[in-house]
Order: C-alpha cells, then sequence, then structure tokens
C-alpha cells in the first residue's frame, strides 16, 4: 500500500519525499502518477495542481492532502472520488514566513522606505517620516492570520481581525458578517487579506468595500487573486482612497507581463512567495495524516466541503 505524491517539480516532490522516509523508512512512496504500476495501491495522495479526474484512477484511496493551506486548488477539480476525505496543511514554518512577509511590507511602507529607494536623490536630512496609521485589519483568522495578528500586536499595533464566524483571539477585535466587516474596515489602515477562496469570499475585495477602509489605507493581499476585483484597484489608488497595495496572488499565475499591476508606483508585486511549503516542516503532519487515514481515526486539518475550505 502507498502514499502517492503528484506535485509539480517546482514544488519539490524528491524533497517531501526523502523528508518522508526520514520519518519512516519503511514508507512506500510514489512520486508522480505516471508511475503507479497498480492504481488498487494507492490509499493516500498528496496534491497541488493535479490534473482533473485524476483521483478517481485510485479505488482504495482513504483521504486526500493539499500540499498546502488553500484547498481551493484541490476542490477546483470537479471529480473528485465522491466521500473521501480531504485534508490541507497547517504549518508553522509556513506561518512565520508569512508573519515575516506581513511585517516587512508594513514596515516597508511605514517607515516610507520604499519611496526612499525609488528617489535616492532626496534633499533633506533628518526628518523622521512615518505613514501615519497603527491599526492593522486582517481578513481571515485562522492559522495564518493568527499567526501574523500576534507578530504585529507584539511590534505594538493595534490589530484587528474578520472571519466569517465568530471567534475571540487574544488582543485582537475580533468581527464577523457582513456588517462587522464594514465596522472593520472602517477603522483599518493596512488591511491583509488572507481569507480562503470560497463562493462568498470571491470579489469581496471591491470598489464598494474597499472605500471603506481610512483614506489612504494600503492593501496587502496574500490570500488569493480572486478575492480582488482587479479592475476596481487602480481608480480607488489613483484617487489616493488606497496610498498603495502590495499583491502577492492573483487571478492568473504568473501575472501576465502586460497587467498593469506590474507597471504601477503605487503597486509592489511579488510573486507567490510570501511564505511556501517546506517539506521537512509539513512531512511529519503528512505523516500523520496517513497513519491516521490507515487506521481510520479522526484526521487533521479536515477541509470542510460546506463552507469550502
Ligand atoms: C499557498 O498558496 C497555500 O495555499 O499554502
Amino acid at each position: 500500500m502507498s502514499l502517492l505524491i503528484c506535485l509539480p517539480d517546482s514544488m519539490q516532490p524528491r524533497s517531501l519525499c526523502s523528508a518522508l522516509m526520514l520519518l519512516d523508512s519503511e514508507l512506500k512512496i510514489i512520486i508522480g502518477p505516471e508511475n503507479v504500476q497498480n492504481p488498487d495501491e494507492v490509499e493516500f495522495a498528496v496534491v497541488w495542481n493535479h490534473p482533473e479526474g485524476l483521483l478517481l484512477n485510485y479505488p482504495n484511496l482513504k483521504a486526500i492532502s493539499s500540499y498546502g493551506h488553500g484547498a481551493d486548488g484541490l476542490l477546483a477539480d470537479k471529480k473528485l472520488p465522491v466521500g473521501i476525505p480531504l485534508v490541507r496543511l497547517a504549518d508553522v514554518t509556513m506561518a512565520v514566513w508569512m508573519s515575516e512577509y506581513l511585517l516587512a511590507v508594513v514596515l516597508l511602507k511605514r517607515r516610507q522606505l520604499l519611496e526612499h529607494a525609488a528617489n535616492q536623490e532626496f534633499v533633506e536630512w533628518g526628518i523622521a517620516a512615518r505613514h501615519p496609521g497603527n491599526q492593522i485589519g486582517i481578513l481571515g483568522l485562522g492559522y495564518l492570520g493568527k499567526a501574523a495578528a500576534k507578530v504585529f500586536l507584539n511590534m505594538g499595533f493595534h490589530v484587528s481581525g474578520w472571519s466569517r464566524t465568530i471567534k475571540q483571539v487574544n488582543g485582537v477585535s475580533c468581527f464577523f458578517g457582513i456588517e462587522g466587516l464594514t465596522e472593520m474596515l472602517n477603522k483599518t489602515d493596512y488591511l491583509i487579506n488572507l481569507l480562503p477562496l470560497t463562493k462568498e469570499t470571491y470579489d469581496l475585495l471591491n470598489t464598494k468595500t474597499l472605500s471603506q477602509l481610512k483614506r489612504g489605507a494600503y492593501l496587502i493581499n496574500v490570500g488569493r487573486g480572486q478575492t480582488l476585483v482587479d479592475e476596481d484597484l487602480i481608480p480607488l489608488l489613483e484617487e489616493g482612497q488606497l496610498s498603495g497595495a502590495c499583491l502577492d496572488v492573483f487571478r492568473t499565475e504568473p501575472l501576465p507581463e502586460e497587467h498593469p499591476f506590474r507597471k504601477h508606483k503605487k503597486i509592489l508585486v511579488t510573486p507567490h512567495n510570501s511564505s511556501s511549503t517546506l517539506p521537512e516542516s509539513v512531512a511529519p503532519q503528512i505523516l500523520e495524516n496517513y497513519k491516521r487515514a490507515i487506521s481510520g481515526t479522526q484526521l487533521l486539518n479536515l477541509v470542510d466541503l460546506a463552507h469550502g475550505y
């Protein structure tokens, strides 16, 4: 019986295989569906961007794991085997990297270092510059959102968070529901999107919602590109409602060369690298879920199909 790894080469499937083998040298691991000789053997699959319908080929599959925090890619497959549980990752290293990125971007903006980088011929000396506003608003209070909130709180920021259902997080002003969203946006200087992509979050960041932010607010999107309405962002930047945006995720990735986001002076674009899945860090939880799937016990980080994440 075996564990199938089906990942693009850029996600280092071999490194995941080695990290799993280090934990349990008896494991039988197959890298890539093209190397499956007997489909009956596959009991567990770890996937990212897999071909639609692929997972129907394995009659003894007991669970499928996304190789990221997001489950949207997995759920985009309209031909998933019915009744097979889906899990995703919740990883401490990914949370640390994500928090690091978010803090770096907020500090670059706050201390106006991006402007300095673009203008090295400045003439004024010794005047401390700081973008006004101290309020971070985090959309999505899951594993990554909570970790980032902690980092900003430790740095002395005020932090609010918004989630689908009511949550309590130490030191964070928590909001939920549509009214809660407006209330949180009204007081936010730095908006961070970490929401999963679902029917409810698709197009959520648009002219209406972004206009509810404090004037001159800064947007950071590290969730999914489809949550932001691209055409609405540029007018908001031009007329000053938003003072800038840092975007790591896009509707189409890689972001096309000719996309207007690439050339806009107020937009910082990064190549979906705010965080990434590190094989050695996630191998223990993948192995744990593999064992649980085989023994029929409760899986970790189950995807809730009704809510889509
Ligand atoms: C990355 O986008 C992830 O879902 O982990």
